[in-house]
């Protein structure tokens, strides 16, 4: 949800806030800009994807070695170049860059419209960089102070960066809600929303901290204070992340590379938490909490989108194995509807990038309420970890593709890991059926590894399905959740419209839709509730639609009735959504591609949503 960089040093800035750009591009992409001083402000944005900036400052004077650069995706007013960032105050000496939304730019516009001030964008932005240059101006306060100032005026969220023509040694940035990183280098510093644009130049990073403000002047030492003007000590971090992961290594999309990393993200979700000889599951970020959780009345898990569909495979999970009641809930509906809460419950947070702004104000709103709150997400340092008393990390690595694919499955397999732990805690499990799950889990990517190779019979299916209209998906189950999925996979990167429904609610409203144009995907392991899925199925062929199906190795009864099978291995039931999901990214990855839309940036998508 925007991308931030910026850049103070000996170095040529431009270059560098470029290849931040691609590299944050995921988080929004439909205007970029760059400002650089090298005596004058010089600004250039455009509507559109940063290739499009690139070539627009084609001939253009870019160099200087201090700069801000942004990618947006747009909350206030449309994408076009005049709302594009960076904005400029009315005197055209500071910039600005921003990722949230200033909730209050309304009253503060016409205050300063008052005074004088005329806006050229509708952004929320650009009022605060004017109400930035008002204060200086009639404070005579210097540009951190000015920005401190104004700050105390805002209501919002915000992660900013500020540089002024006048003090062309400094970059001011600040955050709350929003997230920012900065990168110390040697004699030089960096700027971003996350640590992709940094990481190939420094490894040593300090994460801001909510309504915290960093002034960052060359040749001197970084500066943190709050917004209330006490100093801080900053917290030095170093970066582990690999640069390889960033690249698209000979995959044509960041999503397939995604997919096909499965059988190793897994992996890595698992490694060194599954102790194979004794057949023990520890997560060790949660050891404190494991009488809590088994203690728990109850568990909440909380989620938005992908993650959302991972914490209901979860429901399933927790409560066969641990016999914990539990409750999914959109982040956003649970903020705001009063939830009855209690210290006695425990709320998983479940989140890719540790960033969406609902899930982190439901986990603030539950926490104050005595909840104990636990975090699974896969971004390192991101805000749900900090806020959550404690959690674990999926370590599935970067996921760049704005469709989520291997972190759902990471995030399953961490649930999985949780509910074992807890269950074996509790004794709701025996020890056999304990060690049994314990293997078959970890047999889980190398079954990853068997499903991908199906990836040609989908190409197939994708080819003769891809100008459908509509699709069904349905599962029960397990994979109720894995149908949601595969659905929400479909209409984020083909645009087709598509729904996920548990089999058998079919017949309660969407088999009015089926008609011999109407693709079905089924998922139909020869598991829990086989015969009843198959009765789904001879629904759906009794009205002409089309099935898909995707059935256990070997099956031959499904196969006889559907028009096309894709076979994944035999697993426990419970770890069915591990390998079914797969067929189903695959499936929307081709339909996407040959359908000519952008696989790895969908239009109106944003892969991090940091504004509510
Ligand atoms: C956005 C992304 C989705 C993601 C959701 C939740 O909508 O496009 O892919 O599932 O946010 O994100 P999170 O980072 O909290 O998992």
């Amino acid at each position: 949800m925007c991308g931030i960089v910026a850049y103070l040093g000996e170095k040529q800035a431009y270059p560098i806030l470029i290849k931040g750009l691609h590299r944050l591009e995921y988080r929004g992409y439909d205007s970029s800009g760059v400002a650089i001083i090298n005596g004058s402000m010089n600004l250039y944005k455009c509507k559109g994807k940063v290739n499009k900036l690139e070539n627009f400052v084609k001939g253009k004077n870019i160099s200087g070695s201090i700069g801000i650069a942004h990618t947006r995706w747009a909350t206030h007013g449309q994408p076009n170049d005049i709302n594009a960032h960076p904005h400029t105050s009315q005197n055209g000496k500071l910039s600005i860059i921003h990722n949230g939304i200033i909730e209050n730019y309304g009253p503060l516009k016409e205050e300063l419209e008052k005074r004088g001030h005329i806006f050229l964008s509708e952004t929320d932005t650009e009022v605060l960089i004017h109400l930035i240059e008002d204060i200086q101006e009639n404070e005579k306060l210097d540009i951190a102070e000015s920005v401190r100032v104004a700050l105390n005026q805002v209501i919002g969220a915000y992660a900013i960066v500020v540089i002024s023509k006048e003090e062309d040694n400094k970059l001011i940035a600040a955050k709350k809600g929003s997230p920012l990183v900065i990168g110390i280098g040697d004699g030089e510093f960096y700027i971003a929303s996350d640590a992709t644009p940094i990481v190939e130049y420094t490894r040593k990073v300090v994460y801001l901290e909510d309504e915290e403000m960093a002034i960052l002047e060359k040749g001197k030492d970084i500066v943190l204070k709050s917004i209330s003007n006490i100093s801080h000590t900053p917290y030095f971090q170093q970066l582990t992340m690999n640069l390889d992961a960033l690249e698209k290594g000979g995959y044509e999309h960041f999503m397939l590379k995604e997919i096909f990393e499965q059988p190793s993200s897994v992996r890595e979700t698992m490694r060194g938490r599954i102790n194979i000889h004794d057949g023990i599951v520890k997560l060790g970020g949660i050891t404190d909490y494991k009488q809590k959780l088994v203690k728990a009345k109850r568990i909440l898990m909380i989620a938005c989108g992908t993650s959302w569909h991972a914490g209901l495979v979860g429901e399933y999970l927790f409560e066969e194995l641990t016999r914990i009641p539990v409750e999914v809930e959109y982040a956003s509906e649970f903020r705001y509807r009063n939830p009855v809460i209690t210290e006695d419950d425990v709320v998983i947070a479940i989140s890719q990038s540790g960033e969406t702004a609902d899930t982190l104000a439901a986990i603030k709103m539950a926490k104050k309420k005595g909840a104990t709150i636990l975090g699974i997400c896969n971004v390192v340092g991101s805000s749900i970890p900090r806020e959550t008393d404690a959690g674990s990390y999926t370590h599935a690595g970067p996921e760049i593709g704005v469709a989520s694919t291997k972190a759902f499955t990471s995030q399953v397999t961490i649930l999985t890991m949780m509910a074992l732990m807890i269950a074996r805690e509790k004794g709701s499990i025996t020890t056999s059926r304990y060690q049994q799950l314990v293997l078959a889990l970890e047999q889980i990517p190398k079954q990853i590894e068997e499903t991908l190779k199906t990836n040609d019979i989908v190409e197939a299916i994708a080819a003769r399905y891809k100008d459908s209209r509509n699709f069904l998906y349905l599962g029960r189950g397990y994979n109720f959740p894995v149908a949601l999925e595969g659905a929400l996979k479909l209409k984020e990167i083909s645009y087709i419209h598509a729904e996920g429904y548990p089999a058998a609610e079919m017949k309660h409203g969407p088999i009015a839709l089926i008609d011999k144009d109407m693709p079905v995907v089924i998922i139909a392991p020869r598991k829990g509730n086989y015969e009843k899925v198959v009765s789904n199925i001879q629904e759906v062929k009794a009205r002409s639609g089309k099935i898909i199906a995707v059935v256990s190795k070997g099956d031959t009864q499904v196969r006889e009735m559907a028009d096309h099978v894709i076979e994944i291995p035999c697993v426990e039931e419970m770890l069915v959504p591990l390998v079914a999901t797969i067929p189903l990214q695959l499936l929307s990855y081709h339909i996407a591609l040959m359908r000519g839309c952008n696989v790895d940036q969908p239009r109106n998508l944003a892969k991090s949503v940091t504004v509510e």
